[in-house]
């Protein structure tokens, strides 16, 4: 049996970067998957056009217990790399709000893109192989798969978070490292919608359909993006960025109107229209449905010049920190991504691999490394599965 170079298991973002750059310098590659194509998160991502880089990327933009570990990386293949990749392919792309990148046609110029150095180099695909095991024999790793054994002198795990198990996500990644003896960061959903129980998601449920710009924060984080009310919770981006730093038990403090001084607006509808009842001021600046909720919550119904100077400063409180708790989020079900993974106390933070297994590497979302919402995490498999790619 010949013994590849390199053997990376997951041809999904990561794994198809890898196995491109590693095939174009000369490695012998063999990519295994258990789905039945490749690339099946990048086809759906960005609503089909997929957020494939943020140009502002950097350290700051992404989660990990350590939040240096992914310097070397970004550092050594950027946005600005990934984009002119991009521009290269000759595929045309536009930029939405905060930096972030999509294509102009289909997220499958992206998938294309990715797998034409690993054709040009000679890669090879095993899809449809279920990987039942991998062991360390001699210097080489042997994966045992539905299609046969493999060897490769140097193994790459690149099998993705737990998010959406519906399309083929499982924990594999997680368990092989632990079979090596590897630290696992408990993982845990992110980038996604909240859902509440009883009372709490009644009363939100009448304002399903409403969004709004908000700033949430919790845990020392504030996002401020849009906020949508649902019939199971909130979600919208303010919502799917804070997810992954809330943890259960936790409240959001959602300010409803960032950079409005209430006191003020009050004081001069107070002047304008002293009769005009709060709710009816209160309109102009969020939709009715929401007013009469927080109402509940609030003074009530009130003419503003019987509101007392107590009640004004309770109703800023109200409107600029809004106090939500959560029951839940909707899980992996719905997740863009698994918060959590490879311990990176255990890789190099230049190449990916193991420190204690040598020639073991782990890149992409598998790592303890998470991107907010805007295309992080697509930067993040491209630059971890060049990192490695440069060190097989
Ligand atoms: P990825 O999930 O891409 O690939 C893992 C591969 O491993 C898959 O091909 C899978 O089949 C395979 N695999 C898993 N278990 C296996 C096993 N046991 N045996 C064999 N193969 C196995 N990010 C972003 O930056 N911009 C965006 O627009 C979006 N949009 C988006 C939309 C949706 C709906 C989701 C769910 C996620 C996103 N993301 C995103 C996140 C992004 O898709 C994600 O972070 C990357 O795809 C991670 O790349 P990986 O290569 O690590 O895993």
């Amino acid at each position: 049996m010949d013994t590849f170079d390199v053997i990376i298991i997951g041809a999904g973002a990561a794994g198809l970067m890898c196995a491109g750059t590693a095939a174009l310098m000369g490695k012998s590659v063999l990519v295994l998957d258990h789905a039945e194509k490749a690339g099946k998160k990048i086809l759906i991502s960005g609503g089909g056009r997929c957020n494939f880089t943020n140009r502002f990327a950097g350290p700051a933009d992404f989660v990990s217990v350590n939040p240096h570990f992914c310097k070397s990386a970004l550092a050594r293949f950027s946005a600005a790399d990934f984009i002119d990749m991009v521009e290269r392919a000759g595929i045309a792309y536009h930029e939405r709000q905060h930096g972030q990148l999509f294509c102009d046609e289909s997220a499958k110029d992206i998938l294309a893109m990715l797998l034409a150095p690993c054709r040009e180099g000679g890669a090879q695909f095993s899809l449809n192989t279920e990987v039942t095991d991998v062991r360390q024999q001699d210097d080489r790793f042997v994966a045992r798969t539905t299609k046969g054994e493999f060897r490769g002198h140097a193994l790459v795990i690149a099998t993705g978070g737990l998010s959406i198990p519906k399309m083929g996500a499982t924990a594999f990644g997680l368990k092989i490292a632990e079979s090596f003896g590897l630290n696992v960061i408990a993982p845990v959903a992110g980038l996604v919608p909240f859902t509440f129980t009883g009372k709490e998601k009644e009363r939100l449920q009448q304002l399903a359909g409403i969004s709004l710009d908000v700033s949430v924060s919790c845990n020392h984080r504030v996002f401020s993006e849009a906020m949508l009310f649902t019939h199971r919770g909130l979600s919208g981006p303010a919502m799917l960025q804070i997810s992954s730093f809330w943890r259960p038990g936790d409240t959001l403090s959602i300010d409803l109107l960032p950079g409005i001084d209430i006191h003020a607006f009050i004081e001069q509808k107070r002047g304008e229209r002293p009769h005009a009842q709060l709710a009816t001021v209160l309109s102009e600046l969020l939709p009715k449905r929401l007013v009469q909720l927080l109402m509940e919550d609030g003074p009530g119904e009130t003419q503003l010049s019987q509101l007392s100077r107590q009640q004004v400063t309770g109703l800023a409180e109200l409107l600029h920190a809004w106090q939500l708790k959560p029951n839940g989020t909707e899980g992996y079900r719905t997740a863009e991504v698994t918060v959590g993974g490879v311990d990176t106390d255990e890789l190099s933070s230049k190449t990916m691999q193991s420190k204690r297994v040598p020639g073991l590497y782990f890149i992409g979302e598998v790592v303890d490394v998470t991107g907010h919402l805007g295309g992080f995490n697509f930067q993040w498999a491209w630059s971890s599965g060049y990192a490695a790619a440069m060190a097989i």
